[in-house]
């Protein structure tokens, strides 16, 4: 079974991939987390987790959502993290998350995909993006081969920066960045609710028919890139960037 988690669609494109490819079914995260949907999963193939990179691992919501979930009987799990640059040390983690629920670990493979985080960064224009996608392929394939030999992908080797990435500045980062305070919607809303409809976890409500943002926010860069008159902003650091949606 191939589980993605998205926010913007670069998860799902290689979900995508993966399951033609693999001819195995897909499961979507995103709608599990928003109906806070726990019940337990059948797979008679391996496990394989398709899932953006945030602060250096897997998302945390993810995670929650996978300890809380039981698998069976097919417990091989396999993790494709898709990143605008790396990473880091999520190997460690994503090891230690399948001693708890008893998974087989295959590994973790790293794709570099399109950056999609406009609070902090700049994404790509889509004809840059399409370029990326189309170096990301090969790694892509690889994963298929992998998969279909049932063998693991190959270890990593973090160096120190990326154990610190992904330990002190992942938290760091939950504690002081992920807020969704900076989210705010200007006079071109048109109030058709997409925001509120893309949201994981539910984060976003209509007040007089403009979004208002809670506290649940995991920073998945949906609402603000997939409002389709590009109403919202994240303070002052969106303004004026492309919104990211996968192009392909
Ligand atoms: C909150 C957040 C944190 C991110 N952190 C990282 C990171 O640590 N390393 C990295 O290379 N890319 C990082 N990215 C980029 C995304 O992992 C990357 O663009 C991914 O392909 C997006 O997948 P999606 O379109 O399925 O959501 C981050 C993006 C977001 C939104
Ligand atoms: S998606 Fe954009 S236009 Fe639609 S309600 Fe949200 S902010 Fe307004
Ligand atoms: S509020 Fe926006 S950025 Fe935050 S989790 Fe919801 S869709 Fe993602």
């Amino acid at each position: 079974m191939i589980l993605y988690f998205t926010g913007t669609g670069n998860s799902l494109y290689i979900a995508k991939k993966l399951s033609a490819a693999l001819q195995d079914e897909l499961l979507c995260i995103n709608e599990r987390i928003k109906k806070k949907d726990y019940s337990p999963i059948e797979s008679h193939k391996p496990l394989v987790f398709v899932l953006p990179t945030y602060a250096w691992r897997i998302p945390k919501v993810v995670e929650q959502w996978i300890e809380q979930t039981e698998f069976s009987p097919n417990t091989d799990a396999y993790f494709v993290m898709n990143c605008g640059s790396d990473i880091g040390n999520a190997e460690k983690y994503l090891l230690s998350l399948c001693q708890k629920k008893m998974f087989s670990f295959k590994g973790v493979k790293e794709i570099i995909m399109p950056e999609n985080y406009i609070a902090l960064y700049d994404a790509p224009e889509a004809a840059e993006a399409k370029l990326i996608i189309n170096h990301a392929e090969p790694g892509i394939q690889d994963c298929v081969e992998t998969i279909l030999h049932n063998s693991s992908f190959q270890k990593l080797t973090p160096s120190a920066a990326d154990r610190i990435k992904s330990s002190f500045i992942n938290h760091t980062f939950y504690r002081f960045v992920v807020k969704a305070d900076k989210f705010n919607a200007n006079d071109k809303c048109i109030g058709c609710g997409k925001c509120k409809a893309v949201c994981p976890l539910n984060n976003i409500e209509l007040k007089d028919n403009k979004p208002v943002w809670g506290k649940k926010c995991t920073h998945c860069m949906a609402c603000i890139c997939k409002c389709p008159v590009e109403a919202i902003e994240y303070g002052k650091n969106s303004a004026g960037k492309p919104r990211y949606q996968c192009p392909l």
